[in-house]
């Protein structure tokens, strides 16, 4: 470790100081992280309502976004069903800036708590609905979780990108005029069977 401090003090720019090195490896390996999952790009209000509707939330059930961005899915799902909604989120500034725009959806009523988290090491097997906007190869991968962790019953939807290899419950096409994508609503213990 001490090797790598002398590497960064002999850089031919500005010395960083120890706290900075560590402070910015503190940011930099998490947003990497997040970035190659999916980078920040927010769903727009009316999807992220219709993918609540298509998941049918009952008040109480829990809700997960999985990368939520600005929270405004988890802020959603509390204001408007009552769920017990939670965000997480694993790029630093992205998370900052969900945090400070909390205050403004609890005025409205939300209850949806933002968490710091990597959503791949995150248990999620008290899930009733999870809700995402990631790239395929991130879906892919949580694949194997999903199946391992969910209960049967449980609703994912997918804004954009479908799970392949699954069956979906429900699709809503791409609304070209408004440039919204496709929504693809699954249930575990019905689509993730394998086709015969
Ligand atoms: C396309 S954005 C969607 C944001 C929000 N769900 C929405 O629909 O408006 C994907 C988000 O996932 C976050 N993310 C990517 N990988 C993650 C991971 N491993 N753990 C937690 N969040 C992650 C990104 O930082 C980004 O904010």
């Amino acid at each position: 470790m001490s090797r790598f401090f002398d590497f960064i003090s002999n850089l031919p720019f500005p010395t960083l100081t120890r706290f900075q090195c560590v402070l910015m490896i503190i940011i930099l390996i998490p947003t990497t992280i997040a970035l190659l999952s999916a980078p920040w790009v927010p769903t727009p209000s009316d999807r992220v309502k219709k993918m609540l509707a298509l998941a049918k939330i009952k008040p109480g059930e829990k809700v997960y976004d999985l990368g939520c961005g600005d929270g405004r899915m988890v802020h959603f799902a509390s204001i408007l069903y009552k769920a017990k909604a939670v965000g997480l989120e694993f790029s630093p500034l992205i998370y900052a800036m969900a945090k400070m725009f909390q205050p403004i959806y609890w005025l409205k009523g939300s209850r949806a708590k933002i968490l710091f988290r990597n959503f791949y090491k995150k248990d999620l097997s008290d899930a009733n609905v999870i809700v995402f906007y990631l790239l395929p190869h991130a879906i892919q991968k949580l694949k194997p979780k999903w199946k391992k962790e969910l209960k049967k019953g449980t609703r994912i939807v997918s804004y954009a990108f479908q799970i392949e290899g699954w069956t979906p419950t429900h699709r809503q096409k791409r609304i070209r005029k408004k440039s919204f994508c496709p929504l693809w609503l699954y249930t575990i213990g019905e689509s993730d069977k394998v086709k015969k």
